[in-house]
């Protein structure tokens, strides 16, 4: 038995999916279903019995402390959290109380129930808190700066990766201090289906599809390191099984490229599948618009230590991999109406009302 927690998200859904695709070992969710987590993405779990789902919040520590309690994994892995940079300029709040509060609350949770294990031997022992990071919490790097190593300097530029960042340092302080059996991933970024559409490769897919503007911001030329999901699942279940307890890895694909490129990759990709009605081309609904404040202008992730370390290696490039993003939006234009509509919340709060 498992606890993922944020595994309505983006990445959660994918890594429960996977997970259970490969392991007969139940996994226990628990998200809090923001605006940014989709039970549909788990559509196809509806009725698998090794799937339990469970609205709510990692700061709530009576919940938490319960599910741990009835359900004894032997594993959380957090994937819980406020997640858009966008919006975390607008209202850094929920960042704040979800990134930073609720971690804490949820390290305190989880921290009681591996204390309690004490005369449990074996299940102390294998006990394991795996918290899912970012390559943000390193801020920005010039042309030809090195790739971002664990032994990088902290330095967080937007109030999304400052939360972040002030999340790594405790759960590395409740490993220092009270030792928690913890493990740190700090990824790229991430692509592929699920990815709720305010993100760049989502949005660019749905928008031109729609006929909208591509908002590119500032001059395009932003370079973001980026990782097919399904490989950011493999390689969090790699650190789960083989990572030492402490460490922290860097995951990525070794895929940098500019933001403009990748919108041009993707209009020409969708000429090729979805040809526009008018005969013209897609890119050019591109649209050159204000700089996010504060815009990070290179991330890049050196992958070296989990490759060697622990044997993971990505499966997908990223020609195959923005291939398969873009025939899945394709696929799954139900899934992307829903997701924006009000009707899924309304689902959400007649169904889930009180948690969360
Ligand atoms: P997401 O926004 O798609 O999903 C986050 C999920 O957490 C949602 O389902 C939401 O409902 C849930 N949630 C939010 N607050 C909660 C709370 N207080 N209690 C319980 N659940 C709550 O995000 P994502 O892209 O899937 O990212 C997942 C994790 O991976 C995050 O921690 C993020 O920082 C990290 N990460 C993301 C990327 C990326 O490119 N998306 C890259 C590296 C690391
Ligand atoms: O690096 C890992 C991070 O990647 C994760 O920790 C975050 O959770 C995830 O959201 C992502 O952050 P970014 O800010 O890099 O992702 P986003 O998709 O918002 O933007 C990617 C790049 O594209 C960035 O340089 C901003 C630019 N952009 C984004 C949007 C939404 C545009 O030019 N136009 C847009 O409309």
């Amino acid at each position: 038995m498992i606890l993922v927690t944020g595994s309505a998200g983006f990445i959660g859904a994918n890594f429960v999916l996977d997970w259970l695709a490969q392991h007969d070992e139940t996994v226990v969710g628990l998200d809090k279903l923001t605006y940014a987590g989709n039970l549909e993405s788990l559509a196809s779990l509806k009725d698998d019995p090794r799937h339990i789902f469970v609205r709510g919040d990692i700061g709530d520590a009576e919940l938490v402390g319960q599910l741990l309690k009835q359900h004894r994994p032997r594993a959380v892995i957090n994937f819980a959290a406020e997640s858009h940079v966008d919006r975390s300029i607008h209202g850094p709040e929920d960042f704040i109380q979800t990134n930073i509060v609720g971690t804490f609350h949820l390290l305190e949770s989880v921290r009681a129930y591996w204390s309690g294990m004490t005369g449990e031997g074996v299940i102390q022992d294998n006990f394991r808190f795996l918290h899912v990071s970012t390559d943000e919490v390193y801020g920005s790097l010039a042309k030809g700066d090195p790739a971002f190593s664990e032994t990088r300097r902290y330095e967080p530029n937007s109030p999304y990766s400052a939360s972040k960042a002030a999340s790594d340092h405790l759960v590395r302080a409740y490993h220092h201090t009270y030792g928690l059996p913890v493990l740190t991933t700090n990824c790229s970024n991430n692509y592929g289906p699920c990815q709720f559409p305010e993100k760049l490769i989502p949005l660019m897919i749905v928008n031109a599809l729609a006929g909208k503007p591509l908002p590119v911001y500032g001059d395009g030329q932003q370079i973001r390191d980026w990782l097919y999901v399904k490989d950011h699942c493999s390689a969090i279940r790699c650190v789960l099984e083989k990572g030492h307890l402490g460490e922290v890895y860097n995951i990525g694909g070794w895929n940098e490229k500019a933001n403009l490129d990748i919108v041009h990759t993707i209009c020409a990709l969708l000429d090729e599948l979805r040809p526009r009605a008018d005969d013209k081309f897609y890119r050019e609904q591109i649209a050159f618009v204000a700089d996010r404040p504060g815009h990070d202008r290179r991330y890049a992730i050196d992958a070296r230590k989990v490759e060697r370390e622990l044997g993971w290696k990505p499966a997908e490039t990223f020609e195959t991999g923005i291939r398969k993003t873009v025939q899945w939006y394709l696929d799954n234009q139900g899934w992307v109406d829903n997701v924006q509509s009000g009707s899924y919340r309304q689902w959400v709060e007649k169904n889930y009302a009180g948690r969360g």
